[in-house]
């Protein structure tokens, strides 16, 4: 059986290899990319432990990001379920409308210290996208945001955003044109780039350094949380569960970093993947189908994939979930017990959406409605002391033409 070590962060429970588990993981790189990553995993070591560079981040966090993020009771919701409590961390209140704004801006602060003028990304929800567009202007960074033809199409809004803020947006026509060709086409760039370009990988996938720092980032949103639950309980209450949707994971990680060490029966993880239309055979789910090991993007994970091997194609309402493969910090989770994954289909997230914005004052964009959905499904099973909290990590605001064209018509 797997362990994690108590007292220890996730990201630094590797080997030398950035090898989690001895399975997960690690840095498959091609040659020229070997030295530009020692680089930046010597930069960011150092960086990590500044006490100069933490008051940086810190004081953008509070000052451009807003930290902290809402913590609240939906009120309506708990009593419409007539169960558990459930309560939402509102990440989309950061400044952007997404927790993707953490890992962007300490990557370009990470970029300033290198001496770098371009910062380069991917992106699938156009969040990630949007939010690097937004760190580069202001720390003045020249940006190059690779994206998926189809995602361009259905996420506009955000493509605007990036537009505006002067970012230069590439459009990916391989494969099933969606996050993982983006992902692809954004690494392919960064080798013939990488002495000039900071690579901004956007989310907790991904050579094993970016794994890192995007998690490293994001753990934000549970040290506010954790301040926030013991002010308003007194104390972590006897029964936590965290509920959040998995892409590649990176708001997972953040949620549910400072929370590591309780025990599962006191403070439960429970991560929600896409399960695309209703009966889909190309699911992004690879947790909670137990599928193979392989490498992507430079490390080993569980990831969709067909008998010969080859990555599957994947489909889901949700560009930011619509992905094959996950984290190897995910992985580790999995096999280690420590987080429980399941899916929500397309139709599920849509009717959590529906129900939570008629009820709530706060409307999830369709990644963490399918967080909404599992909580919509466990709520009314479990008694009142119960404290469900569900990331609400994104503004539906991106997605107000799809939900328009499914449901009729979208307010905010
Ligand atoms: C709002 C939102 N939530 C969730 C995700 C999924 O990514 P991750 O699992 O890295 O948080 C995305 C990705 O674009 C997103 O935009």
């Amino acid at each position: 059986m797997i362990k994690i070590k108590k007292n220890i962060l996730l990201i630094d429970q590797h080997d030398r290899d950035g090898i989690y588990a001895k399975k997960f993981g690690g840095s498959y790189v091609p040659e020229t990319l070997k030295k530009p990553i020692e680089d930046l995993t010597k930069l960011f070591q150092k960086l990590r432990y500044d006490k100069k560079f933490i008051e940086e981040r810190d004081y953008h966090f509070d000052n451009y990001i807003g930290a902290p993020t809402p913590f609240i009771k939906l009120q309506n919701l708990t009593k419409h379920l007539g169960g558990a409590q459930v309560w939402a961390k509102v990440v989309s209140d950061a400044n952007g409308g997404a927790h993707k704004i953490y890992n962007a801006t300490v990557h370009c602060l990470i970029a300033k210290k290198a001496g770098k003028k371009y910062v380069v990304g991917d992106t699938g929800a156009g969040y990630a996208g949007k939010m690097l567009s937004m760190a580069a202007k202001k720390f003045g960074l020249k940006c190059k945001v690779f994206m998926g033809a189809k995602d361009i199409k259905r996420q506009k809004p955000n493509v605007d955003a990036m537009k505006k803020n002067g970012a230069e947006i590439v459009p990916v026509y391989s494969g099933s044109q969606t996050l993982v060709d983006a992902v692809s086409e954004c690494m392919r760039y960064w080798v013939a780039n990488c002495q000039s370009t900071h690579l901004v990988v956007g989310s907790t996938v991904g050579p094993n350094i970016f794994v890192k720092i995007c998690a490293w980032s994001t753990a934000q949103i549970s040290r506010e949380l954790m301040i926030q639950m013991k002010n308003v309980f007194g104390r972590i209450p006897q029964r936590v569960k965290l509920i959040n949707c998995v892409g590649g994971g990176s708001s997972a990680m953040g949620f549910w970093n400072e929370f590591m060490d309780y025990s599962p029966k006191q403070v439960e993880f429970v991560g929600v993947e896409a399960g695309g239309p209703t009966n889909s055979k190309h699911h992004a789910a690879p947790l909670s189908n137990n599928a193979k090991i392989g490498i992507l993007h430079g490390s080993k994970q569980y990831v969709m994939q067909n008998k010969e091997g080859q990555i599957s194609e994947t489909e889901s309402i949700s560009s930011g979930l619509d992905y094959p493969g996950i984290s190897p910090l995910h992985c580790f989770l999995k096999d280690a017990k420590r987080a429980k994954y399941t899916s929500a289909t397309d139709e599920e997230a849509l009717a959590a959406y529906q129900l939570v914005t008629k009820l709530e004052d706060i409307s999830p964009s369709l990644e963490p409605s399918h967080a909404f959905s599992e909580a919509i499904k466990l709520a009314p099973k479990l008694k009142s002391s119960i404290v469900i909290v569900v990331n609400s990590c994104g503004d539906s605001l991106k997605d107000k033409f799809i939900i328009k064209k499914r449901l009729g018509s979208y307010k905010r």
